[in-house]
């Protein structure tokens, strides 16, 4: 049994936990910033295909405490790392050190390079090693002096899908556009708008989960090379995810944004995502936003006014949102702000509040829900 990690930014740990219950994963157990389970091999390329919410897949090595330089060694030493590494892995350590007393993070990853190296000299017989191999990316995380080891399966982080060639000014990652989709009550019978769409990510975001297209199907993965995961696992899952995408489903999504550029870029990524088809999008500014339809729900990431100057253009845009919703009284609106008064420009009170983060920027996700649609 081995015991794996799904990162989480700060806020999405439901999103995630959900997700792994979804994906059937077991032992599931939730903490700030991560969420727990377990599984065999073939956990690997499942995870990393299909969670959409998470950052990272990480397998923990082992978790223990240390207050010294030694205990670090001696703890990471005793760890079964030649499990996972062969003689030929190329290792590299990361780390990170929170309220705890071994707090020089360059220091903690060189004694635990230097353990696992000698752990596997040990193991193999040998005084060199070439690291010529694969790569296995070691994290040293403390915090309150709780050493946890692991290693990233993921490579670059889940958000980056594939699918977004070039990026504007402030785009969403992916992982929380899909946490703000799966965190609303749209499905893929309702109409989604998003009216500040940038380069489209979160209606590119809404028609992968209608079609059911595994986020992660357009890239590749640092444990694609591993010795332990064989490459049948990932030809499997990576063949059942292809089978999986539901091609007839027409979900009706739009995105809108008053900058020509990033609705091109919107386009283009929405095509190399496979979704172009089933989006509509269109160089309008927010005060000429129309709503298709009826049950809706507007999903959108505007600016915040954080740049000095901006705030009474930004203050403008709300309001001229919360006039057009209040006169689309069956739509449901979901906005993501820094701005803390945002519920008074909007002109409502939001259903539900989220404290999240957008990068660094402490956001809210304002949730204002409209009626249930009608059973067809
Ligand atoms: C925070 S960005 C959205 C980023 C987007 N979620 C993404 O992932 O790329 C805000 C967007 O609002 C657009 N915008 C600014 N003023 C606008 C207006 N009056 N009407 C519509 N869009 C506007 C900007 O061009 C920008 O693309």
């Amino acid at each position: 049994m081995i015991n794996y990690i799904a990162t989480a930014a700060a806020g999405l740990e439901a999103c995630v936990k959900r997700e792994a219950i979804k994906l059937g994963f077991e032992n599931i157990h939730t903490f700030d910033g991560r969420v727990e389970f377990t599984g065999d091999e073939s956990v690997i390329p499942k995870a990393n295909l299909w969670f959409r919410c998470a950052s990272r897949i990480l397998i923990k090595i082992g978790t223990f405490k240390a207050v010294s330089f030694e205990e670090l060694f001696q703890g990471t030493k005793a760890l079964p790392w030649e499990e996972w590494i062969p003689v030929d892995g190329k290792f590299t350590v990361v780390g990170k050190s929170v309220k705890s007393t071994l707090y020089s993070v360059s220091d903690c990853q060189a004694i635990v390079k230097k353990a696992v190296v000698e752990r596997l000299k040990g193991v193999y017989d040998v005084d060199w090693f070439d690291e010529t191999g694969a790569e296995y990316t070691i994290q040293v995380a403390l915090l309150k002096d709780i050493v946890t080891l692991t290693i990233d399966t993921s490579g670059s982080s889940l958000h980056k899908r594939g699918y977004r060639a070039n990026a504007l000014d402030a785009p969403l990652k992916e992982t929380l556009a899909a946490a703000m989709i799966e965190l609303s009550y749209w499905n893929k019978d309702r109409v989604l708008m998003d009216p500040f769409c940038g380069s489209g990510t979160i209606p590119i975001e809404a028609a992968m989960i209608a079609r059911n297209i595994a986020p992660g199907l357009n890239r590749h993965f640092a444990s694609e090379k591993w010795d332990r995961v064989p490459e049948k696992l990932w030809k499997e899952e990576r063949k059942k995810a292809y089978a999986a995408i539901d091609y007839d489903c027409m979900p009706e999504i739009y995105g809108s944004d008053i900058d020509p550029a990033a609705i091109e870029l919107a386009k283009s990524n929405a095509e190399l995502a496979g979704v172009d088809d089933c989006i509509t999008f269109e160089v309008k500014p927010v005060q000429e936003l129309e709503l298709y339809g009826d049950y809706g729900c507007l999903i959108t990431n505007p600016p915040y006014g954080e740049r000095l100057g901006d705030m009474k253009t930004v203050e403008d845009m709300y309001r001229s949102l919360g006039g057009t919703m209040h006169s689309n009284e069956t739509w449901s609106t979901y906005v993501i702000t820094s701005m803390e008064y945002f519920e008074k420009l909007f002109g409502k009170k939001a259903s539900a509040k989220r404290k999240l983060f957008n990068a660094w920027i402490k956001t809210d996700y304002y949730q204002f829900y409209g009626p249930r649609p009608p059973k067809k």
